[in-house]
């Protein structure tokens, strides 16, 4: 398993490795505040749906943690009540950071219910608190347990299927979109696990992955962890899936999902979309990888799930290291963010997010197994397997 990794915790003090210096620098940064966290989700330090649950949690964590410790208390822990206010405030306040991922929701809404039920049973600030600490810690540690697994589900569903098919089932290439590895969660990854499983069970030829612009999730931190695991893999543009289709033999499309519709319309990083109208042209397996806590069954279809738009000027610009090399006084490698376009373009279109329609995806895959669709079904029922 790689040892890269999205946050470090210990005790009450939280880093993150920043995401937007990676693959050249790797830099870990305090988070010391619920602002500080809010910023590094919404600046994308940190990215991915199941990383920026888990550092929302651990900063309410920490934060409560720390107020346990100070002298003389804060006010906020002198009763309950007050308690109660207070965390409410700053839940809803890391909730608005990013609005695609369900997860974020989640587990806000997980510690709204922890602070709800241990208030109404009458107990004391303190304890509360604590009830809060411990909820939050179980949320970031739940998740890599719950990677390992939907990647052993999904993996021998995939294997099978193929040589079902009649194909060999271990000399898999499969494609995956954005990043969905240790970085993006709190280890070892969800589609980007599977490939992993594949690899580490000997089923995996090569790995494929688009550069996910204009963020360059797979260029910078796709590469950046094939790399570390040594996986043998390829990276294409964004433009080139249809012809990877038309000239490699992919055995699947992997990736991962932000919010999951009770019909299985799926939010992904922006390009899943294309990718998957082109898998379906192609009659190749499209699976999507995520925790059941990224189903939303509050949401019939994906016309409902809220897509990010983020700011035009990050479609302008690209973040990397100058090249050829050089290195600055302390022997990193110099960053630079390029303009790419004219200044002061009067137009520019940047969802984060596309929505994959359910008919287009062969298979759901969560920690719970596989869920497929009904024979001729154009979408899945998913209200029975969360
Ligand atoms: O904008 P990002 O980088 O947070 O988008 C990430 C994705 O789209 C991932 O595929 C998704 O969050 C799943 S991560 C396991």
């Amino acid at each position: 398993m790689t040892g890269l990794t999205s946050i470090r915790r210990s005790g009450d003090k939280i880093e993150i490795v920043n995401q937007l210096l990676l693959p050249h620098t790797t830099e870990f940064i305090e988070i010391n505040t619920i602002e500080e966290a809010h910023d590094a989700i919404k600046s994308m330090k940190i990215r991915g749906a199941p990383a920026i649950a888990s550092l929302a949690a651990l900063a309410v964590a920490s934060h409560l943690s720390r107020a346990l410790q100070t002298e003389p208390v804060p006010a906020f822990l002198a009763s309950s009540e007050a308690l109660k206010a207070h965390v409410s405030a700053r839940l809803a306040f890391l909730y608005t950071a990013r609005p695609t991922a369900v997860n974020l929701g989640a587990a806000t809404r997980r510690l709204e219910g922890t602070l709800r039920t241990a208030v109404g049973a009458g107990k004391e600030a303190r304890e509360v608190a604590r009830a809060l600490i411990s909820e939050a810690e179980t949320i970031d540690d739940e998740d890599v347990g719950r990677n390992r697994e939907m990647v052993k589900w999904g993996g021998e569903w995939l294997v099978e299927r193929v040589r079902a098919a009649g194909g060999a089932g271990d000399e898999l290439n499969v494609m995956t979109v954005c990043n969905t590895g240790s970085l993006a969660t709190s280890g070892y990854g969800t589609a980007l696990g599977l490939i992993t499983y594949l690899h580490e069970t000997g089923k995996l030829k090569r790995a494929f992955y688009t550069q996910s612009t204009p963020y360059h999730q797979g260029s910078r931190l796709t590469a950046f962890e094939l790399q570390s695991l040594k996986i043998p893999s390829t990276m294409l543009c964004d433009s080139m899936v249809g012809s990877l289709f038309q000239h490699h033999g992919i055995h699947a499309v992997a990736v991962g999902a932000d919010r999951i519709a009770r019909n299985g319309d799926t939010a992904n990083k922006v390009g899943t979309y294309n990718a998957a109208v082109l898998a379906a042209r192609h009659n190749i397996p499209f699976i999507v990888v995520a925790p059941i806590s990224t189903v939303d069954l509050e949401i019939a279809d994906g016309s409902a799930i809220p897509i990010e738009q983020r700011p035009p000027l990050e479609a302008c610009l690209v973040r990397g290291a100058l090249y050829p090399f050089s290195l600055n006084a302390q022997g990193i490698k110099e960053q630079a963010t390029v303009m790419v376009t004219p200044e002061g373009l009067e137009g520019v279109y940047n969802p984060s997010f596309d929505v994959t329609p359910a008919e287009l995806i062969t298979a759901i895959v969560t920690e719970k197994g596989v869920a497929v669709k009904r024979d001729g079904a154009k979408a899945f029922d998913l209200s029975s397997v969360v």
